[in-house]
């Protein structure tokens, strides 16, 4: 039996939550980066006696489009799968239901599902900090939750939250744009996941083709890449009370 980790994690909330889970199944996990956007997805040999953790964040309650497509092109071969939804401390919406579709058609077993709270990618102001050791004892708790489930192999489909048709998402006009700091080193053009960032040129972005991910805010080493404050302080004004407080993770079984 191998376990997988599959994660689209733009900037590492997402990997470091599933993280938590993931040792709790297994020591030795084979990871699969759903940002490579030049990885062939339909190689991987799955089997049905695999496990598979697969970790996405919830973008305006939706999976991230190009997690969607890559999983898409897998060949589940019946590997059981669990789903995990993370979220900047707003809600998942429709995620867990779209990501069980999406699992289900490239042939994977959902067995568990779960959504779990990380900081905010573009807000930090919300969530900050998660997860932390609170999240981290729940994450323990879900992981020995889903062994017991696993071990009575119930026949049962899988309850997830959600509803079809699901919540429209075309995307959000907070495009990350590179400030005098960019030296033009590249790393962003090589961690878009999309391809948005010319590798000859990448102080400029396409913003028809990005998906506002932060990943080349994250990756950019002089912190050059950034979302102009005019849009983001009226947004991170609007959003104060859907984000605040403190938003617990949930486990479906
Ligand atoms: C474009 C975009 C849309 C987002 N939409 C939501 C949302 O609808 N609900 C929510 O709670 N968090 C939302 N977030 C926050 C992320 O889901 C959260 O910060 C997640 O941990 C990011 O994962 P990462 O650190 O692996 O990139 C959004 C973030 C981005 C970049």
């Amino acid at each position: 039996m191998t376990t997988y980790e599959i994660l689209f994690s733009p900037t590492g909330g997402t990997m470091k939550t599933a993280n938590l889970l993931t040792k709790e199944f297994s020591p030795d996990v084979r990871v699969v980066d759903l940002m490579d956007r030049k990885a062939d997805f339909s190689a991987i040999p799955f089997r049905p006696e695999d496990l598979c953790i697969v970790a996405v964040p919830s973008f305006g309650g939706r999976v991230p489009v190009p997690a969607v497509k890559r999983i898409s092109r897998m060949q589940g071969n019946g590997a059981k799968a669990i789903l995990m939804a993370v979220f900047g401390n707003r809600a998942i919406d429709d995620t867990l239901l779209e990501l069980k579709e999406v699992l289900t058609q490239a042939g994977f077993q959902p067995v568990a599902a779960l959504e779990a709270v990380a900081q905010h990618s573009i807000m930090p102001q919300f969530g900050t900090g998660r997860p932390d050791n609170r999240d981290h004892r729940e994450l323990m708790s879900f992981a020995q939750q889903i062994k017991e489930k696993m071990a009575e192999e119930s026949a049962e489909e899988l309850y997830v939250p959600g509803s079809f048709p699901y919540r429209p998402y075309n995307g959000i006009p907070m495009k990350p744009k590179a400030d005098h700091g960019c030296v033009r080193c590249g790393h962003c053009a090589r961690h878009c996941p999309v391809g948005a960032i010319p590798l000859e040129d990448p102080n400029r972005t396409n913003t028809q083709v990005c998906i506002s991910c932060m990943a080349c805010t994250a990756f950019c080493p002089q912190r050059a890449r950034k979302v102009s404050p005019l849009v983001l302080l009226p947004a991170g004004l609007a959003m104060r009370k859907s984000c605040g407080g403190r938003k617990p993770n949930k486990l479906y079984l």
